[in-house]
């Protein structure tokens, strides 16, 4: 079977009926941002379903806005934590934080793709309008977004997080049986000391309800994030666009927008030469350069201060581009977000590097992405230096990018990117 059908496939197989599962067994619900990969991949072959898919993410959004970062649809017990650690307060039982608000972006795309999308595109503007304002009523510092929770960013283990952690104290988290590690490999997921702190944070959001207020006064992870900032400011423009073709009312986004300019500026680095994470609670970067770090130009900051760290990280592994530079204490080939290479983030940085003008490194990532799926299939991700594939196997979000961008070449890459 080619790639395409098994891409195809893996949808399919994956799909719970109005909702897609990243993959059977490590991730059995509704992710936020893989949710919106799912959309995307689904809609080049099935627009319907695609627009479903960001219907059913919406439908979790709770009243103050947040659109939560899984959603507990149907309880399935071979995942922890589950909905009765986390107690969300929305309308379908879910986590208590969000994730990197990608959909407005897949929605403009998607809407690129089926313009006889656009009823269903309209219907669900105002609700993205609304998760957008959440963020900046809640997670900014300095106009940089800010996670509350690792997984808030989506790269759950990276090692940006690591000294905010170590001031998590987990004494009480009690016991608890981790169900991951049943899926997959140990030696490719957080330990046990990253899992305490994890729960410790979850338990702590729930003994507030999730009261955003009262969270921020006695939260002891507070973290200012490129993956969060730059995928905001980018969702914020398209909103922005979306919202002028469907005649909205858009007077508030031009400011959120500069407020977010101004507060990717606060990530750069000058030290390290690399955007970064700060750590709020101390003010202090935490030296790290990620594939987030990246995610720039996706914003639509093209900034060459930004590339000489990125081509080194490149020319460092086969297979770009690492989650973690290569060259750092700590890096790990196969650990999830220390060292692996993520065909999502990729995506979603060579799009960026493509819109700005920075084809040759663009199309460079594009074709490492590809090599990867022709060699090993559609893996959560990869080690950088081998190819060989890791964390969970048929996966949704890989799926989807081969379907949308990897499998063409690079001038029919620039037509759909
Ligand atoms: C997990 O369970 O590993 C998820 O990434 C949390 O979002």
């Amino acid at each position: 079977m080619d790639l395409d059908e098994q891409a195809r496939q893996i949808l399919r197989k994956n799909d719970k009926g109005g909702y897609t599962l990243p993959t059977h067994g490590l991730y059995p619900y509704q992710w936020n941002w893989d949710s919106a990969f799912a959309a995307w991949g689904f809609t080049t072959f099935d627009p319907d379903r695609g627009w479903t898919e960001l219907e059913t993410l919406m439908s979790g959004q709770w009243d103050d806005g947040m659109v939560p970062h899984i959603l507990f649809h149907k309880v399935d017990p071979g995942y922890f934590p589950g909905p009765d650690v986390w107690q969300g307060r929305g309308p379908i039982p879910s986590s208590g934080i969000s994730q990197p608000p990608i959909a407005a972006s897949f929605m403009r795309k998607m809407l690129g793709m089926d313009p006889a999308g656009e009823p269903r595109a309209r219907a669900m503007w105002p609700q993205l309008k609304r998760w957008h304002a959440w963020f900046m009523a809640w997670r900014l510092d300095e106009g940089a977004v800010c996670i509350t929770h690792p997984w808030e960013a989506g790269r759950d283990n990276a090692p940006d997080w690591d000294a905010a952690m170590a001031g998590i104290d987990p004494t009480g988290v009690g016991e608890y049986t981790r169900r991951d590690t049943s899926h997959v490999d140990p030696a490719m997921r957080p330990t046990k000391y990253d899992y305490d702190r994890y729960i410790k944070l979850v338990q702590t959001g729930a003994s507030v309800n999730w009261d955003h207020a009262k969270l921020k006064e006695i939260n002891p992870f507070r973290v200012a994030d490129p993956t969060m900032t730059f995928t905001l400011l980018r969702a914020q423009r398209d909103l922005l666009a979306l919202g002028q073709k469907f005649g909205e009312d858009v007077s508030d986004i031009p400011d959120w927008i500069e407020t977010l300019e101004k507060g990717a500026e606060t990530l750069w680095n000058a030290e390290l030469g690399a955007y970064d994470s700060r750590d709020v609670l101390t003010g202090k970067f935490n030296g790290i350069f990620s594939n987030a770090s990246a995610l720039c130009w996706y914003a639509g900051i093209d900034d060459a201060r930004a590339m000489p760290a990125i081509e080194r990280v490149m020319d460092a592994v086969e297979y770009g581009m690492a989650s973690y530079d290569p060259a750092a204490e700590g890096f790990e080939p196969l650990r999830y977000w220390r060292g692996p290479t993520w065909p999502i983030m990729n995506y979603l940085v060579a799009t960026g590097m493509e819109e700005c003008g920075q084809t040759s490194m663009a199309d460079r990532i594009r074709s490492d992405t590809a090599r990867l799926m022709r060699l090993n299939g559609f893996s959560e991700y990869y080690d950088p230096h081998t190819g060989a594939p890791a964390g969970g196997a048929t996966f949704t979000w890989t799926a989807a990018v081969w379907l949308g961008w990897a499998r063409f070449d690079h001038e029919e890459a620039r037509g759909v990117a």
